[in-house]
């Protein structure tokens, strides 16, 4: 017995044009050009790397589904006028449905992600160093919450300089910048960037004035003997939701409109960038946050009649950024590391007095190709 018998048979819609199929206990419709689009067979689909081998214009444009039925529990169709037969199993066509209600408010994330406050400290993600780089379920634990969190934490970790490129290269490439491969964060006596100093820093993602910004950040402690110099997280993710739940307009302004970001504080280097503070996909989905009152530029794509409101909204996220109830504090000790997703969760550093070294190093790479080593670890172990 299997979906032959079990489920009730396709029902063909619009002569053809689509098919409504009962998958997962409810009815979903496709289009018959969605299904000839997403064929899995090998002339539609290429077996060795699946890549797809036809351009929509092979498919012709009046495509219909001339017969659908169940069959050895799979969705056989065939197509008119191609005559083209294809087979469809359910799990995927599930896993691939679209046929739901869209996104009702913008500001959604995925159920893949969980925005945090700082109730995560009791529980903030953490692994040992060898255990992620000799045991691949470690390592599935710890690159999934980054996926989660946007923030994990590494400890045991060696304090040689190639360390935080040496954990990049466990998951993915390091993203290499004018700041060089990695990048040491030490008091300086002529610092060209305000991190190379004793000051705190308030909470802001790094280099809002590249596009793309880096999406990930690795930060590695070799040295900390100084009084301070704790380190804070804030998910940015969070701040959204609460300024959006607080003002609703203020969220929009920020969205709606590109912030400024530049940095020119090398010779030679002249980076610039126009991106919103708080940025939304094309269907509502909250995808980055850019944060960084040291490298904001002038503001000049906001019209006049917003830009007051624009700056209050501006201003009580930079408040967010700062409340304690949404921060997650610790301090990092020789060994220890931590990672952030570099659009969405923000870092700080409180301020620190002489006496000792505090020696940090960092790298910056992508989260493309964490995420794909994530899911090549949750394939193998599936
Ligand atoms: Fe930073």
């Amino acid at each position: 017995m299997g979906y032959d018998t079990l489920v009730p048979p396709p029902r063909l819609l619009d002569d053809g044009a689509a098919v409504e199929v009962e998958l997962g206990g409810a009815p979903r419709r496709f289009h018959a050009m969605w299904l000839r689009d997403n064929a899995q067979d090998p002339a539609t689909r290429s077996p060795g790397n699946g890549q797809r081998l036809v351009t929509l214009q092979d498919i012709t444009r009046d495509i219909r589904i001339a017969e659908a039925a169940w069959a050895s529990g799979q969705l056989a169709l065939r197509f008119e006028p191609e005559g083209k037969a294809v087979r469809f199993n359910p799990d995927w066509l599930l896993h691939h449905a679209y046929d739901k209600p869209p996104p009702v408010a913008a500001g959604w994330t995925g159920e893949a992600l969980t925005r945090w406050d700082a109730g995560l400290a009791s529980q903030t993600p953490t692994e040992r160093y060898d255990e992620v780089r000799n045991d691949p379920g470690a390592r599935l634990r710890w690159l999934g919450a980054v996926r989660r969190y946007g923030f994990a934490r590494l400890t045991r970790a060696p304090t040689t300089p190639d360390a935080p490129l040496q954990l990049a290269a466990l998951f993915g490439y390091v993203r290499e910048t004018n700041y060089g491969r990695a990048f040491d964060v030490r008091a300086a006596p002529n610092p060209n960037n305000l991190a190379d100093t004793n000051l705190g820093l308030q909470a802001h993602t790094d280099n809002p004035y590249r596009d793309p910004a880096p999406t990930l950040q690795i930060l590695g402690c070799l040295e900390n003997t100084v009084e301070g110099g704790d380190s804070i997280v804030v998910d940015g993710f969070k701040v959204a939701e609460r300024l959006q739940a607080e003002t609703p307009r203020g969220f929009d302004l920020l969205t709606r409109y590109c912030a400024r970001f530049a940095y020119a504080g090398s010779a030679g280097v002249r980076l610039r960038s126009k991106r919103p503070m708080i940025e939304l996909a094309p269907d509502g989905e909250l995808i980055g946050v850019r944060f960084n009152n040291r490298s904001a530029a002038a503001f000049t794509d906001i019209p006049y009649d917003d830009m007051a409101d624009y700056y209050a909204a501006y201003r009580r996220m930079g408040e967010l950024v700062e409340d304690p109830a949404l921060a997650v504090r610790f301090r990092l000790a020789a060994g220890d590391m931590f990672i952030v997703d570099n659009l969405r969760v923000l870092h700080a550093r409180t301020a620190f007095t002489g006496g000792g070294e505090r020696w940090l190093r960092g790298c910056y790479a992508d989260r493309d190709g964490l995420l794909s080593t994530l899911a090549a670890l949750e394939e193998a172990a599936a």
